[in-house]
């Protein structure tokens, strides 16, 4: 039987791959504004975001809906916001857990790095938005653990994601790539 629920990983990388210099550094001071509108976008068409415990931080929103992953706190934090260790757990736990709230058909990984590990890990990424600012960090948190600097692209490539569509959003180059696993 089809699965009832999908996973998207939106993410918006460095041109040399990374998703911040450092963890306090969110992508609200480095993203263009229309990265921000594809975000927000996405952000408004899901049920569930899903996030490590320092973006939860980074932009803390009580009322959203949101399952935070962490090792020091479980349980319902608030009355949407679910704090759970997934070591034990695959994503299709995830669905059940939170279906007395709101169900999850759609679920958006935010990350961070482990975040995004943790989907790859379980082949869990059914598609990605992947918006590539023109910017250089030269080092930083990488899109998934121990990967070089290197093209956004080709790293998502080098997972095992195709290209699907691209398109460039301003005069500045910023790029928008939509991604499926192979
Ligand atoms: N460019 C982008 O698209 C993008 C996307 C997301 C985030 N960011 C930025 O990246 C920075 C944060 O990223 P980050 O990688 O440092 O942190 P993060 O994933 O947001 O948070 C890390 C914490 O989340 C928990 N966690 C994450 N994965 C886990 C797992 N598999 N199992 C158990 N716990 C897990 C742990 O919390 P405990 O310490 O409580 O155990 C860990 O210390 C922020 O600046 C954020 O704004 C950028």
């Amino acid at each position: 039987m089809p699965r009832s629920w999908t996973f998207t990983l939106t993410v918006v990388a460095s041109r040399d791959g990374f998703i911040a210099r450092a963890p306090d550094h969110p992508p609200q001071g480095w993203a263009s504004a229309e990265e921000q509108v594809l975000f927000f976008r996405d952000i408004e068409a899901a049920d569930w975001a899903i996030m490590g415990r320092h973006t939860h931080q980074a932009a803390d929103r009580p009322e959203r809906r949101r399952i935070v992953f962490s090792r020091r706190l479980s349980g319902w934090q608030r009355p949407t916001q679910l704090w759970l260790d997934p070591e034990a757990l695959t994503p299709a736990d995830l669905p059940r857990l939170v279906a007395r709230v709101h169900p999850l058909a759609h679920g958006l990984v935010l990350g961070g790095t482990a975040v995004h590990d943790w989907f790859l890990r379980h082949r869990a990424i059914d598609r990605v938005h992947l918006t590539i600012e023109p910017v250089e960090f030269g080092s930083g948190l990488p899109i998934f653990s121990g990967q070089q600097a290197g093209d956004p692209l080709e790293i998502f490539i080098r997972a095992g994601f195709a290209l699907r569509s691209e398109r460039v959003l301003n005069a500045a180059g910023t790029r928008y790539l939509q991604l499926e696993p192979v």
